[in-house]
């Protein structure tokens, strides 16, 4: 195998030394995170550093870069209290990605990328119409890091799941969703199932569930 030093990666560009370290903690999801600014304009992003917090209550985080990079989402978060989370599909993820572009405070990207803004359960921010899986979030604390970006911390309020992926037991078989995962900043990946196992015990060897 082929050893870096932190003082390698230090001499890269970086764009090089994002990418390498971006890559190193592994494939993540990927998600289009809807919100709208003070005038009403909605907003896309795409968000990869999206990590499920705790299940009691349902918080799920994710990390917003510094305010000079990605101003708008933690911007609106702010003002609103809200937003949605909303996987990708290989179906419409280059007009996902192009959510990504940093488009001036005011430009509505459901309409710059042709997405469809999905409004329901009076939540007033705009699901992504096209998603499978779509999460209705309330702001419950946003936590300032030391190198300038931000743990988002969202309350979960409504959850709409194509029922194709549904297991009986609360599972979520992602992999019927099509929904994407990402890796380094700026590739995307389908998944395919490999097996569920048992919940493990010292004990004993783990058992297969089937899909
Ligand atoms: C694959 C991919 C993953 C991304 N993940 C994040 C992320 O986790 N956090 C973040 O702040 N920006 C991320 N971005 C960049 C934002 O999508 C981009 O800055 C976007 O313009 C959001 O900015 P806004 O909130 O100002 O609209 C990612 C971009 C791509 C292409």
């Amino acid at each position: 195998m082929k050893h870096f030093t932190i003082s390698d990666l230090k001499a890269w560009d970086r764009f090089k030394r994002a990418n390498f370290v971006n890559s190193l903690s592994g494939f993540r999801p990927v998600s289009l995170i809807a919100s709208i600014n003070e005038m009403g304009v909605s907003n896309l992003g795409v968000f990869s550093n999206i990590v499920h917090l705790g299940a009691d209550p349902a918080l799920i985080a994710f990390i917003n870069r510094p305010r000079e990079a990605a101003p708008h989402t933690i911007q609106n978060i702010e003002v609103r209290g809200k937003y949605t989370i909303n996987h990708i599909h290989p179906a419409f993820v280059e007009k996902a990605h192009q959510c990504s572009a940093k488009y001036p405070d005011g430009v509505n990207e459901f309409h710059e990328v042709g997405l469809t803004p999905d409004y329901k359960d009076d939540f007033n921010i705009p699901y992504v119409a096209e998603s499978m899986v779509q999460m209705g979030m309330e702001l419950s604390e946003i936590i300032p890091m030391q190198n300038g970006t931000f743990l988002v911390v969202g309350s979960l309020v409504h959850a709409y799941v194509n029922e194709a992926a549904l297991g009986g037991d609360g599972f979520i078989n992602l992999a019927k969703t099509s929904s994407m995962v990402s890796l380094g900043l700026d590739a995307y990946y389908e998944v395919n199932p490999f097996q569920r196992f048992t919940y493990a015990k010292p004990d004993k060897e783990s058992g297969i569930i089937p899909f």
